[in-house]
């Protein structure tokens, strides 16, 4: 692992158990997170990224539970220098260090900014009872602060907003309001889920650009999540492909998307519009689709779809991801000839 690191995920398994069957939403996902940088996992809806992010937060829901793997991180406490990690998956969810830590470190942009804010109290409210959630001062110190950020993440006349109910808002604006919640603990990890996909493409840019400038200014890492590659070549420095609960690859954004390895990175790669794309030509789809959670294939969980499929061999043992080269790891027996220990 990098030693640098403030988050390293390793091999983190999270599940569903229902009646019907168990879904391994989550099933061994590993990667780091270094200070300051920008991580963006991508994948299909459904292959797990909002699960890998609320297990990392530890908020995921019964019947879902974190069964396995480290989610070790560094809190801010054990300082700028500190070796220290907290084992996140050892600790109590609703306990007080985690609790800490949700509230200190790590804030969450959730996918969902209309349903993370109540239609019932003031934007203003809201801002000022989080403030106070975690710093012990007063009410008006605490709208000071709220507006404060509210500048910074480029609402318009901000104090006036502050009696603003949320359904009064545009979507571009709730989601900057999403942001400027996040950011007044000053956490040193923003995980933003999917920030863009109900805004238009406009106020993407405009919020992207946003994210870019706020995790230089306050050097802080992101793990940017999305199902659009283009997004992430816009934002992360890194890159984490995500197909079922796997890292099919991961490494430098610039090596994935000049040499990716891994077919399923290869086919999301071409099904991205380019300019060079004549119009009313069909854009590439990945054929098949993706399997039902309960039937999982065994062996690489791309093999159904897969371009390369090898029978024998990828249906009957996983991959494991292992590095290539100085930074990129894939997940691909085309590419090396380690298998998942059963
Ligand atoms: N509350 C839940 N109950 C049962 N299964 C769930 C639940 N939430 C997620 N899952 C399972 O986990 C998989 C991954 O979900 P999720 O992480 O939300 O995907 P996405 O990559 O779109 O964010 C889903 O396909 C589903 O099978
Ligand atoms: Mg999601």
């Amino acid at each position: 692992m990098n030693t640098n690191a403030i988050l390293s995920v390793r091999n983190l398994k999270t599940r569903f158990t229902m009646d019907e069957g168990t879904t391994k939403a989550v099933d061994g996902v590993s990667f780091d997170v270094a200070p300051g940088q920008v991580v963006g996992i991508v994948g299909e809806s459904g292959c797990g990224k909002s699960v890998t992010i609320k297990s990392i937060l530890r908020i995921v829901q019964k019947p879902g539970e974190v069964v396995g793997g480290e989610i070790l991180f560094r809190p801010q406490r054990h300082g700028e220098n500190g070796t220290d990690f907290v084992d996140l998956a050892k600790l109590d969810g609703r306990g007080k260090e985690m609790r800490t830590i949700r509230g200190n470190d790590i804030a969450l942009i959730p996918q969902e900014p209309m349903a993370a804010l109540s239609p019932v109290h003031t934007i203003g409210n809201q801002l000022v009872e989080a403030v106070q959630l975690h710093r012990k001062i007063n009410k008006r110190q605490a709208e000071e602060i709220a507006i404060e950020r509210m500048k910074e993440v480029g609402v318009p006349s901000p104090e006036e907003r502050m009696s603003a109910y949320s359904w009064e808002l545009s979507g571009g604006l709730r989601q900057r309001v999403m942001i400027a919640m996040a950011l007044l603990c000053s956490p040193r990890l923003l995980i933003a889920d999917e920030p863009t996909t109900a805004i238009d493409v406009t106020t993407q840019a405009q919020v992207l650009n946003l994210l870019r400038g706020l995790q230089k200014n306050h050097d802080m890492a992101i793990i940017f999540i999305t199902h659009d590659l283009g997004v992430i070549a816009q934002v992360a420095d890194d890159v984490v492909v995500m197909y079922l609960g796997r890292v099919m690859e991961t490494g430098p954004v610039d090596d994935i998307f000049h040499n990716p390895l891994h077919p399923y990175t290869k086919a999301l790669l071409g099904s991205i519009p380019s300019i060079h794309t004549t119009s009313r030509e069909p854009l590439p789809t990945i054929e098949g689709s993706i399997p039902h959670p309960f039937n999982r294939p065994a062996g690489c969980p791309f093999f159904p779809r897969c371009a390369a499929y090898m029978p024998g061999k990828c249906d009957r043992q996983t991959p494991k991801l292992e590095r290539i080269g100085e930074h990129q790891s894939v997940s691909c027996f085309l590419h090396h000839e380690v298998a998942e220990e059963i």
